[in-house]
């Protein structure tokens, strides 16, 4: 992919949109705050149809937080010559979704928001736009992280409503109403190594599925996670050794047995190569945060005051 756009995401953040875009069925393209075009070149080189319509809108203002992150202004201008070459685009400058709430009439098959972070503003999109949505509609954005809590408590909300499994990679979220083999699929290419691994979590006595790769159920949510299976290809096993409040301890093969994570204060790994895992944990006042990646021989150690809330699983 040609993307020498300033960025404020993730490479690994961009891989997996523009796997997504591959998986794009029906309707166009539309994506709500594309700064310098790094996200709009990442659609456009997963696109599989040239002429399927993309837009794109954003205010193109420069921002202080834009020049002091990545060092220049942003214009339309600038927007402009980062996506030269990017066929079927139509460029919408203002704020969405008011410039375009009295013309927009196109079914959208692929929704990638990376706009307004908080609500209103958010939801006002999100609202506007998904009357929209076709049926086999993907609707993704990024920054599905602690810092964004709407984000989080919006995207919960939508998905839980309507009864769909929700995706992140990274910050990146992602949902279908439709057969959601698609996304497993754009998941699986950005991690092929993981294609096959599926984690289980239980919350509340509820017990919940996912692809390995995409973080499980839990993430960024006040609620402790009791237990973790991983369901891998045959043979494979994560060791972990687990220390609990009460001074006891257990060892227990990820992959043949449940780990039980009631008091738990620390977790050894032994990891096979090439494999790591990350988990979402919780403070006291029900903040949220992520690990950094555990490989083999890493550890957890949890204080009184934190609780897993979820894990993903990543190649390393
Ligand atoms: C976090 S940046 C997007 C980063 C970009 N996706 C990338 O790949 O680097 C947010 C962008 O959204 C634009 N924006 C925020 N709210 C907007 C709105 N309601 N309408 C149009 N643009 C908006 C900002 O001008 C900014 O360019």
């Amino acid at each position: 992919m040609k993307n020498d756009a300033p960025r404020t995401m993730t490479l690994a953040g961009l891989q997996f949109l523009q796997a997504l875009a591959a998986e794009r069925k029906s309707g166009c393209f539309l994506e709500v705050g594309p700064l310098f075009g790094s996200s709009t070149n990442a659609i456009d080189a997963g696109r599989v149809d040239e002429s399927a319509p993309m837009h794109t809108i954003d205010t193109f203002e420069p921002a202080p937080w834009v020049r002091e992150r990545l060092g220049i202004d942003l214009s339309r201008e600038a927007f402009e010559k980062y996506t030269t070459g990017i066929q079927n685009l139509t460029i919408h400058q203002g704020f969405a979704p008011d410039v375009v709430k009295d013309t927009w009439s196109d079914k959208i098959g692929f929704y990638f928001d990376d706009a307004t972070h908080g609500d209103p503003g958010w939801t006002n999109n999100y609202d506007f736009f998904s009357p929209f949505f076709t049926d086999d509609a993907i609707v993704c954005g990024d920054d599905f992280a602690g810092g964004w809590p709407d984000i989080v408590r919006n995207v919960y909300k939508i998905t839980e409503e309507r009864g769909l499994k929700l995706f992140v990679i990274g910050r990146v979220w992602a949902f279908t109403a439709d057969d959601d083999s698609r996304i497993v699929n754009a998941v699986n290419k950005s991690f092929p190594e993981l294609e096959g691994y599926e984690v289980e979590v239980i919350h509340e006595d509820r017990v919940r599925r996912n692809i390995a790769a995409s973080w499980s159920w839990g993430l960024h949510k006040p609620i402790g996670m009791t237990e973790v299976r991983l369901h891998a290809p045959d043979g494979i096993e994560i060791g972990v050794a687990q220390t609990r409040r009460d001074g006891t301890a257990t060892g227990v093969a990820l992959g043949k047995e449940p780990l039980r994570l009631e008091n738990t204060e620390m977790l050894s790994f032994a990891m096979p190569q090439g494999l790591a895992v990350q988990f979402c944990i919780m403070n006291s006042e029900g903040k949220t945060f992520n690990t950094k990646d555990i490989r083999n021989g890493g550890q957890l150690k949890l204080n009184p005051r934190q609780t897993i809330t979820a894990i993903r699983v990543l190649p390393r």
